[in-house]
């Protein structure tokens, strides 16, 4: 069997990354990185088919991947790659669950992959989840066995956890594992909450792939996507490799590499602090952030940086080039002052047109702002782009089932059909096992439920009802975690919006890692409109990125701040309030336990804090955001 196996990054616009343990390759958008990876899977495919051979894959699940896959299913329908020879190993799958669950990687796989192109079921692999515990053993002996009967791995892809995990094998997993049944680690069974609707829904084990049979494989390519895998992509290639972080142990193979997007790279020493690594070209942004870190490493104001501090953190170069050091602060101060915006939109009156991925995101990530531009006499629109009706719980539905219905017996409104109403959906509810999609007449009342937030939450900043616009987007309409991806009628909604409010400065979520990947989905759709209205030269309006409940742009990123005074973000939480379903324990909290209003004044205060201790004027709360210039997301 051919023992190469070819690698076709080169032909899409990723740069390599110095000073990692292991090569990495930074990608501009999700789509290149998916389309380098999908090159890369068919490069082997139709290299073996040419010879008449097999090609073995090891496959993750996961969010990661799926672009891979999408991309592989369009390849197989436009260019006629062939998985006829194709044998498919999947990397894990959880214990405890029938291949017809929901959640069962099998399914998951079977559903966006297998299922669109020409593989053999009989070449598909999984370890099976059902098994009982006494045959566990000799289940994964076997697995092993097919594995090698295949002839090996070609090529491993793999996703990684935050805590590092590849498979499932958590920390401190044997570096030479064999597939075995695993317990998984109450991190990782809280990043999978979101697609189990609930932690405790979450299996306990799974069956994994070990470290050494991975590290088998010929070739790996590990992909991380987001700000949220940020953080252990440094570790795993800068920090000392061991069993404690499993993906460190990539460095050991030959042919191993990291793919990853520029959120994820975000953290890696060349692209956080490439002055440390040798000689930089300084251009403005790069000073900016330098002189920043410089303030966070000596825990001083910028006016009171001396040469000695530059000098002390090797930023020798900088010194030379563009000191001293008094010159430099005071160019990074003026800088950071001026992105102080009491007036986001202007004093001139105009329209302004916020997009809240989900109902709640506008007041969450900028009520104050919103609040403001209000006060401001602009004319505020705000586009909830999504239902967001998968995050309410039953019980929410339930009540508000039990007071219509109530509300109709006691008015006398239609009462026969009230009832047969309300027994019909309390029936669904007491049907649906935990992870199923809801009926569509639960999926309704649940996006009643938050529509009636959204415009109570909305009313709260002043903002006038014929002015907000529920855009239910086609692509979120799937009743699960999954949503598909932006199509044409998504782009259409926005652009028919855009064109009839005309504004002139609207508003985008721009958080990377989102759970679920909605807000990235949204942005994509809010950008490919903008672009079309670049292209048909219509008038574009400004666009400011904002960040939502689960990041804040670094300091080195804000170019607009706009403070907040006590009464603004108190006004701005009881916006908040008003989204009752997702109050206390909102079925998708993430990893962080605190609430939503929790998150947003701390977030908000904290970013004042960072412009107090960098020496500029004590505010006590700021919201910040960034220009969209065409870049990326
Ligand atoms: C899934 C798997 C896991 C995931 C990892 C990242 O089959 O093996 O290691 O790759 O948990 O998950 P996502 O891609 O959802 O962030």
């Amino acid at each position: 069997m051919a023992s190469t196996v070819l690698h076709s990054t080169s032909t899409h616009r990723a740069r390599s990354v110095r000073g990692t343990q292991i090569p990495c390759f930074v990608f501009e958008s999700h789509e290149e990185l998916a389309r380098s990876v999908a090159e890369t899977v068919a490069a082997l495919i139709r290299q073996r088919n040419s010879f008449g051979q097999k090609a073995v894959l090891g496959l993750p699940t996961g969010s990661t991947p799926q672009g891979v896959y999408r991309e592989l299913i369009r390849m197989h329908r436009e260019e006629d790659l062939d998985f006829s020879n194709v044998v498919v190993f999947s990397l894990d799958e959880f214990y405890g669950l029938g291949a017809d669950s929901p959640q069962s990687h099998r399914r998951q796989m079977q559903q966006r992959f297998f299922q669109h192109v020409n593989i053999r079921q009989e070449n598909i692999h999984f370890p099976d989840g059902t098994v009982p515990l006494e045959q566990v053993e000799e289940h994964c002996r076997q697995y092993e066995e097919k594995i090698q009967r295949a002839g090996g791995v070609d090529l491993m892809l793999l996703g990684i956890g935050r805590d590092g995990h590849i498979g499932f094998n958590e920390p401190y997993s044997p570096r030479r594992g064999r597939t075995q049944l695993v317990t998984l680690d109450p991190g990782t069974r809280a990043d999978l909450a979101n697609q189990f609707f609930g932690k405790e829904n979450v299996p306990t084990q799974a069956i994994t792939m070990g470290l050494g049979t991975i590290l088998e494989a010929r070739k790996i390519i590990l992909m991380a996507l987001g700000e949220h895998k940020a953080a252990v992509v440094r570790k795993a290639v800068e920090e000392p490799a061991g069993e404690h972080l499993p993906a460190s142990l990539l460095r050991e193979h030959p042919d191993a590499s990291f793919l990853l997007d520029e959120a994820a790279a975000a953290q890696l020493s060349a692209i956080a602090t490439p002055w440390k690594l040798g000689p930089v070209r300084w251009t403005d942004p790069l000073i900016k952030r330098a002189v920043l870190w410089l303030c966070e490493q000596t825990d001083k104001a910028l006016l009171k940086l001396d040469d000695d501090d530059f000098r002390a953190h090797g930023l020798h170069q900088l010194l030379r080039e563009h000191g001293p050091a008094s010159r430099l602060a005071h160019r990074v101060f003026r800088w950071m002052m001026d992105t102080i915006v009491y007036h986001p939109a202007g004093k001139e009156p105009c329209r302004v047109l916020v997009f809240s991925p989900h109902p709640d995101d506008d007041v969450i990530s900028m009520g104050g702002t919103l609040i403001r531009l209000v006060q401001d006499g602009h004319e505020v629109h705000v586009a909830y782009m999504t239902s967001g009706n998968i995050a309410v719980f039953d019980h929410d539905a339930q009540r508000l089932v039990d007071l219509v219905a109530e509300f109709n017996r006691r008015f006398g409104i239609d009462e026969e059909k009230s009832l047969q109403f309300e027994q019909r959906v309390l029936q669904h509810l007491r049907a649906k096992r935990p992870g199923e999609p809801d009926h569509p007449d639960v999926q309704r009342i649940k996006e009643l439920i938050r529509w009636s937030e959204a415009k109570a939450a909305a009313a709260v900043c002043g903002c006038r009802e014929e002015h907000l616009h529920f855009l239910d987007m086609p692509f979120y309409k799937t009743g699960q975690v999954d949503k598909n991806p932006i199509g044409e009628e998504d782009v259409q909604i926005v652009l028919d919006l855009i064109r009839r409010v005309d504004p002139a400065q609207v508003y985008i979520a721009g958080d990377l890692s989102d759970p679920h990947g909605t807000h990235r989905l949204c942005a994509q759709a809010i950008l490919a409109a903008l672009e079309e209205l670049r292209r048909r030269g219509e008038p574009v309006p400004e666009a400011l990125l904002y960040r939502g409940a689960w990041q804040e742009w670094p300091l080195h990123q804000i170019e607009l701040a706009v403070p907040l005074s006590p009464r603004d973000l108190e006004q701005k939480k009881n916006a908040i309030f008003r989204h009752e379903s997702q109050k206390d324990t909102a079925p998708f909290p993430g990893t962080d336990s605190r609430e939503f209003w929790q998150r947003a004044e701390d977030r908000n205060r904290a970013t004042a804090e960072s412009y107090n201790r960098i020496g500029l004027p004590e505010y006590f709360a700021l919201e910040a955001f960034v220009r969209w210039r065409g870049q990326p997301l």
